[in-house]
């Protein structure tokens, strides 16, 4: 049977945009949770300024005080030394480095040049491969940027392809603000999957105009094969208030199985823990599965 493989974001891309900040403790038992449902690979938090991300303070608590089990990747999220230094001391699997395919994005996210960006994971990627922990790459905007307008598909490529030769294994694609649909996405991917295998590349998008699940399935059709999504659709979107931010792991799930493809996740549990998450930051589920499916 096709395999799809999930990587779950909800405990660090997620809850860094949500406005009420969870305490260690309700991050490791929502970890656990997803764990527990089956997630194999998942975003534990991040190691960034906290007076920029507060909501991820406490990242290296979670790390430590988790219960990992051996075959799930607990990734961190760094966005330089300093970050990969903590990843490197609690023994993330994976770290992941970020930039974005608009400069008025990454001025404002990173505080830097998207050029400046990629010299400064340079060191972070060299520090990660000393300790033999694999890299994951993210683009953020790769059709349109909240402040610089439509993204040249060009310039995507030029990125994902600076950050593979860095030492990247793989590169999330990130339609940030959900704009894209289906046929932008497919004109986007097809140039890139033009030069670079479907493997190392995986799509992050988010549903804010609810076309996530359509530009998914086209990436499917293509043939790539990991898709990030966020339990509950945990994150809603900075740029639109009160509109979805990723998508929902329920609703990737209960799509890849309706089409046959195996995830190894139990649906009802990552139900269960979508719904109990949503009790916890307050505010309705954004998954319409998880609505549909609560016990
Ligand atoms: P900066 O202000 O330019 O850097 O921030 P700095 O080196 O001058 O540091 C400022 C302060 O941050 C200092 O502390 C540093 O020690 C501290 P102070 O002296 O003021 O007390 N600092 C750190 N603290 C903890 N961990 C660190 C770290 N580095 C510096 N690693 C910086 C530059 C990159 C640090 C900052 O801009 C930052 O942390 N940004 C994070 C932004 C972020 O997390 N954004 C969300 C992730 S991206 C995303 O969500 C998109 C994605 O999901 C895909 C998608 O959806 O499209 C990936
Ligand atoms: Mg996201």
């Amino acid at each position: 049977m096709d395999k799809v493989k999930i990587v779950e974001v909800g405990p660090r891309d997620g809850l860094q945009n949500e406005a009420k900040i969870l305490p260690a403790e309700t991050r490791i038992t929502l970890i656990e949770k997803l764990t527990g449902a089956g997630i194999r690979h998942l975003e534990a938090g991040s190691f960034v300024a906290q007076k920029w991300v507060p909501q991820m303070a406490g990242t290296d608590r979670v790390f430590n005080q988790l219960k990992r089990l051996p075959d799930v990747c607990y990734a961190a999220l760094t966005p330089n030394l300093k970050g990969v230094e903590a990843a490197v001391e609690v023994k993330a699997d994976e770290v992941a480095v970020f930039t974005a395919a608009s400069e008025g994005f990454t001025q404002r996210n990173i505080n830097c040049s998207i050029a400046e960006s990629i010299e400064r994971f340079r060191p972070v990627i060299a520090k990660a491969k000393s300790a033999a922990i694999p890299v994951r790459g993210y683009v953020s905007c790769i059709i349109a940027c909240p402040y610089d307008g439509p993204t040249d598909p060009v310039k995507v490529l030029s990125l994902v392809r600076q950050l593979l030769e860095l030492g990247c294994y793989q590169v999330s694609l990130g339609d940030t603000i959900g704009v894209g649909t289906p046929l932008p996405t497919q004109a986007l991917l097809t140039l890139l999957l033009s030069e670079i295998a479907e493997t190392q590349l995986a799509v992050h998008f988010h549903d804010t105009y609810g076309q996530a699940l359509t530009n998914i399935d086209r990436a499917l059709e293509l043939g790539i094969r990991t898709i990030d999504s966020s339990v509950a659709g945990l994150g809603g979107c900075p740029y639109a208030q009160g509109a979805s931010g990723n998508v929902a792991t329920e609703d990737v799930v209960y799509m890849l199985h309706g089409c046959g493809m195996q995830t190894g996740i139990d649906l009802q549990s990552l139900v269960d823990t979508g719904n109990w998450i949503s009790l916890h930051i307050g505010h309705p589920n954004h998954s319409k599965v998880g609505v549909a499916l609560a016990s």
